[in-house]
């Protein structure tokens, strides 16, 4: 099968990219507004991609209207935010977080999950998630409409390093995974 990227015809790209592109890592995004209200949704364009200093990116598409998606303007505004890590008992709440409420609805409320005060930035973490990563923005780039948010780790917490505790969830096409770990014999 042949997919010509460039005149894309009789196929969905994202469909067919995020099929072979497996899996991606979710980064449950928490984050503050102007108002002072929380906000939190899930972003699966989304990576490590630098580890000194270590370096994340987010990349944020518009809503419908073309206006900022909330995560985004938040982030811009407060210039931090924090990830939380998506755990398999989580799967159905990150599914609530990700529908589009305007900024005024805190999706904490929403999905019944706590929001705590972390160490280093303003934005809460998930009470509820088994890791966070705190981060400050580093800088925002457009490309093609999406928001590019890099975004500089600044402290991680961690109820566990163990993935049989994590129970880490990544994203398969438009739908989710488990993780298992391979050990490979030396
Ligand atoms: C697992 C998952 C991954 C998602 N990844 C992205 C992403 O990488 N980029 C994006 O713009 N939207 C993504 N979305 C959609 C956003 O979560 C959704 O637009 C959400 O309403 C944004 O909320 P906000 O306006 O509060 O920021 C994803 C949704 C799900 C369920």
């Amino acid at each position: 099968m042949l997919f010509d990227m460039e005149n894309p015809s009789g196929f969905d790209p994202y469909s067919l990219l995020t099929r072979l592109i497996v899996p991606r890592p979710i980064a449950w995004v928490s984050s503050v507004g102007k108002e002072g209200i929380f906000n939190l949704a899930p972003f699966s364009f989304f990576n490590l991609i630098c580890d000194e200093p270590p370096i994340v990116i987010l990349s944020i598409s518009r809503k419908d209207d073309g206006c900022r998606k909330d995560t985004a303007e938040n982030i811009l505004h407060t210039g931090d935010f924090v990830i939380n890590l998506v755990s398999v008992e989580h799967v159905q709440k990150v599914m609530l977080t990700s529908e589009e409420f305007p900024p005024e609805v805190d999706e904490f409320k929403v999905a019944g999950l706590t929001p705590t005060k972390v160490h280093k930035v303003k934005s809460p973490r998930v009470a509820e998630a088994k890791a966070w990563l705190e981060c400050l923005l580093l800088k925002q780039e457009e490309l093609f409409g999406y928001d590019l948010i890099f975004g500089r780790v600044v402290l991680v917490g961690a109820e566990s390093l163990d993935y049989k505790v994590l129970k880490p969830v990544g994203r398969l096409s438009e739908s989710f995974c488990e993780l298992i770990e391979i050990n490979q014999e030396k």
